[in-house]
C-alpha cells in the first residue's frame, strides 16, 4: 500500500497549506521563494522564509490523522509505504517508520560543498558552518521548483507493486506527484482520495472522499484494519 501525504495533512497541526492560505508570505508567493534562482538572487529571504517554518515546527505536534497512519504502519509493517510531499516531520513524530519525503526535510540541512546532509533544528540564515566539511554552504535540503524530487526509483517501485493507492490532503497540483494516481490507475491498482476538497486529480481516483483529514483518516485506518483482522 502507498499513502501519498500533501499539505492538507498538516493543516489540522496548524501549518498552513501552499494553496488554500492567502498564498503569500511576506509578500512574497511561497512557489517563487522555493526556487534556486530565489535562493541565488536573495539568499537571506529564501533562509528567512525556512528558519520561520523551521522554528514553527517546534510549536506544532502531529494530528489523528499521522497517528492513525502510524497506526497502520504497526499492523502492516513493511507493506505500507508513505510518501510525502511535505517537509514537515510529524508523520515521524506520530510513529510512522517508512516515511518518504520526496521534497526535502525541513530539519536537515544540506552542504553545497561536500554534499553532506544534517538533522538540523535551528535556522541556517546565519551561515553556520558544516559539521563535516567546516565551509558554510550549508542551504535547506528541500526540494525547490526546477529541482528533482528525492527517492523516485524507490516510489515508482512501491507503485508497481502496491495493491492500495491512497492519496491525503494534496492539490494535485504539482507534478511528479501529482501523476502518482494515474500511474497506479494504469497498473489497475485500485485508488482512495480522502481530501477537503475536490482536487485535480480527484476524477481519477476510484473513490474520493470529502472532508478533514483528521476525520477521515483515522475512520478509513479501523475500516483497513477491521478488514485485516478479519
Ligand atoms: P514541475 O511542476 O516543473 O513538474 C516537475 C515535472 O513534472 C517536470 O518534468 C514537468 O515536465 C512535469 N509536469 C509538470 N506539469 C505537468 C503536467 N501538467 N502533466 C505532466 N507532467 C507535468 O516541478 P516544479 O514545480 O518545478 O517542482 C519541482 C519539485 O519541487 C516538485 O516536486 C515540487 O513539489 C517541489 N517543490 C517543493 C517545495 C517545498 O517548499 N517543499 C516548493 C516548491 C516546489
Ligand atoms: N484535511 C484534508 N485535506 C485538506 C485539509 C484538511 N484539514 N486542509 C486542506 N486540505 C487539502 C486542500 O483541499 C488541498 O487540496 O489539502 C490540499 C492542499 O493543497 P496544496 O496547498 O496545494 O498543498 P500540496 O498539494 O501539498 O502542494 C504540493 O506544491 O508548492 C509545492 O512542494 C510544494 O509539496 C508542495 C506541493
Amino acid at each position: 500500500m502507498v499513502v501519498l501525504t500533501g499539505a492538507g495533512i498538516s493543516a489540522e497541526s496548524g501549518l498552513p497549506t501552499f494553496r488554500d492560505a492567502d498564498g503569500l508570505w511576506e509578500g512574497h508567493d511561497p512557489m517563487q521563494v522555493a526556487t534556486p534562482e530565489a535562493y541565488a538572487t536573495d539568499p537571506a529571504l529564501v533562509h528567512r522564509f525556512y528558519d520561520e517554518r523551521r522554528s514553527a515546527l517546534a510549536r506544532v505536534g502531529p494530528n489523528a490523522a499521522h497517528s492513525a497512519l502510524a497506526r497502520l504502519e504497526e499492523a502492516l509493517g513493511d507493506d505500507l509505504l508513505v510518501v510525502t510531499q511535505n517537509i514537515d516531520d510529524l508523520h515521524e513524530r506520530a510513529g510512522s517508520r517508512r516515511v518518504l519525503h520526496m521534497h526535502g526535510r525541513l530539519r536537515s540541512a544540506w552542504c553545497t560543498a561536500c554534499d553532506a546532509r544534517h538533522d538540523w533544528i535551528g535556522p541556517l540564515g546565519h551561515h553556520p558552518a558544516c559539521p563535516d566539511c567546516g565551509t558554510r554552504e550549508l542551504r535547506p535540503d528541500v526540494v525547490w521548483f526546477g529541482e528533482v524530487p528525492h527517492g523516485m526509483d524507490r516510489i515508482e517501485e512501491a507503485l508497481w507493486d502496491c495493491d492500495l493507492f491512497v492519496s491525503i490532503g494534496t492539490s494535485g497540483l504539482v507534478y511528479p506527484a501529482a501523476a502518482f494516481v494515474q500511474y497506479a490507475v494504469a497498473r489497475g491498482t485500485p485508488t482512495l482520495e480522502l481530501n477537503l476538497d475536490a482536487s485535480d486529480g480527484t476524477s481519477d481516483f476510484d473513490e474520493s472522499r470529502r472532508g478533514p483529514a483528521t476525520r477521515l483518516v483515522p475512520a478509513w485506518v479501523d475500516e483497513v484494519l477491521a478488514d485485516y483482522r478479519r
